[in-house]
């Protein structure tokens, strides 16, 4: 007999569930692919009926599914939304809670998905009154642990959020989110490397150069000033996703796409990664933010807080020694890309002579996980009926071109893989960790006298000037290209 499901989700009433888990949930649903009988029991402290948290939520999903929206199918899925007043800090309504799960599960065996999307704070009450009220225990089917990110906002903190967790679950029943991994072209790396055997001969120190991946976006922080002046690019991007995106590119292949697998070779390249000390601060990082970031609401006026960061990263293995990867991201930039861009080396020995002194370029393969997803690669080609003249040319792959039927949210994925018990896209708790070992050493020289200087640049641009001659100066250039959207 197969189990219901029952996903939990504590801070219902926030920007999350509302914007991101439900839309996903409902996409499911009409995909046909929740399992039958899955509810959801939202909890939080505002009072609302079980409708009113229905009505509050469909006009978001109407909103985000636009055509693709079918009231038939909003109501019946609709049925199985359920909530829950109560506040995380009160026993008793935990405790309430739990009652109203076991009566809608009819107390019979389910699958139970606690979803953490409440603010990071109330993680580690959450998780204490789970333990007390034995919600853990899975002698009535399997209980998983969603936690959202920030988790922890540096070492120590991950380290104290992992050892409570782990107090009351166990490491195969929690699932951080990195909603990057949950990206179709994010799984695709994998699969372009791992399921092709072109690339893999050449993904190595023998060919490559170096490697760029870049997070741009052209949003500002919004109404999020509170969060990010303590937070920063390099809590809010470099120790998630732009390490997610480090450890795919660079990792070997596991013997086969199984959870543990795949997190130990992504944990490998963390292991290698080599920590950057005080005094290579300044030349190894940039730093930026934005005009006019000081003026948006909850920031600092005098703010020192990052909206942009470069750092080089080396990894000391065999396939990457000496290779740089620049990781950069930013805020309030030229557009909205997210691209790994892997340069390859020149030819050893050039026969043609390069366009008016400009060095002759050398291929490279830009994998754009977003927008306009697709793979290119570029190489040199002679320009017809102009001698030996080159130029850089390429052959260009777009998933919407070839797929049609568009991308799916990240959510959907994630979601379902929690509820089938695959922790594969998830990170562990010793991911994690590293992940902060090597973020935390740089936050704290930024703030010691050796920090490079803070770089202010306009907004609509790709980053600070300065960004330019760093690079220029180490013998490479960006490639700062926006994709075309069409
Ligand atoms: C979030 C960050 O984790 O990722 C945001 O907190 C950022 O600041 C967002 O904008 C980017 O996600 P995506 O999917 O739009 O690239």
């Amino acid at each position: 007999m197969s189990m219901s499901h029952t996903i939990v989700i504590f801070g219902a009433s926030g920007d999350l569930t509302r914007r991101k888990l439900i839309p996903a949930l409902y996409q499911l649903y009409c995909k046909e692919r929740l399992p039958d009988e899955t509810r959801i029991v939202g909890f939080s402290r505002t009072p609302l009926t079980h409708d009113e948290f229905r009505s509050k939520l469909r006009v978001e999903t109407q909103k985000r599914a636009q055509d693709a929206f079918e009231e038939g199918k909003w109501e019946a899925f609709a049925q199985s939304l359920y909530y829950q007043p109560g506040s995380l800090e009160q026993t008793e309504d935990v405790a309430r809670l739990c009652r109203c799960i076991e009566q809608l599960e009819q107390n019979a065996p389910a699958t139970r998905v606690y979803y953490l999307a409440t603010l990071p704070q109330l993680y580690e009450t959450a998780v204490r009154h789970l333990g007390e009220l034995k919600m853990a225990d899975e002698t009535d089917g399997p209980r998983r642990l969603v936690v959202e990110k920030p988790f922890g906002h540096d070492l120590h903190s991950a380290r104290d959020l992992n050892a409570i967790i782990h107090e009351v679950f166990e490491e195969r029943q929690v699932f951080r989110i990195d909603h990057y991994l949950g990206k179709e072209t994010v799984q695709n790396l994998l699969v372009l490397r791992f399921a092709n055997s072109i690339f893999e001969p050449l993904w190595n120190r023998h060919y490559v150069d170096h490697v760029q991946i870049t997070v741009a976006e052209s949003l500002d922080v919004g109404s999020r000033g509170a969060y990010y002046d303590r937070s920063g690019v390099l809590r809010d991007m470099f120790q998630n996703h732009l390490l997610q995106l480090l450890m795919i590119t660079a990792m070997e292949a596991p013997v086969r796409f199984e959870a543990d697998l795949v997190r130990d070779e992504k944990v490998k390249v963390l292991q290698a990664l080599r920590n950057i000390t005080p005094g290579e601060i300044a030349e190894a990082t940039l730093r930026g933010q934005y005009r006019g970031y000081r003026k948006h609401e909850g920031v600092d006026p005098e703010s020192q807080t990052e909206t942009f960061a470069i750092v080089r990263c080396w990894i000391d293995n065999w396939r990457w020694k000496d290779v740089p990867f620049y990781l950069r991201s930013g805020k309030a930039m030229s557009c909205r890309s997210t691209q790994i861009v892997i340069q390859f080396r020149r030819v050893p020995h050039m026969l043609f002579q390069p366009e008016q002194g400009r060095p002759l370029d050398a291929n490279r393969l830009v994998v754009q996980i977003q927008p306009a997803e697709g793979i290119q690669l570029h190489f040199l080609t002679k320009v017809p009926d102009a001698g030996m003249q080159l130029r850089l040319t390429d052959l260009d792959f777009r998933f919407d071109r070839e797929f049609p039927s568009g991308m799916p949210d990240a959510y959907q994925r994630l979601l379902l893989d929690v509820l089938h018990g695959d922790a594969s896209l998830f990170a562990r708790s010793d991911e994690v960790e590293l992940s902060w070992a090597f973020i935390d050493p740089i936050l704290t020289a930024w703030r010691s006298p050796l920090a490079p200087p803070l770089y202010i640049y306009e907004r609509g641009c790709w980053g600070p000037r300065e960004s330019h001659p760093w690079l220029a100066d180490q013998g490479r250039e960006w490639f700062d290209v926006c994709p075309v959207l069409h």
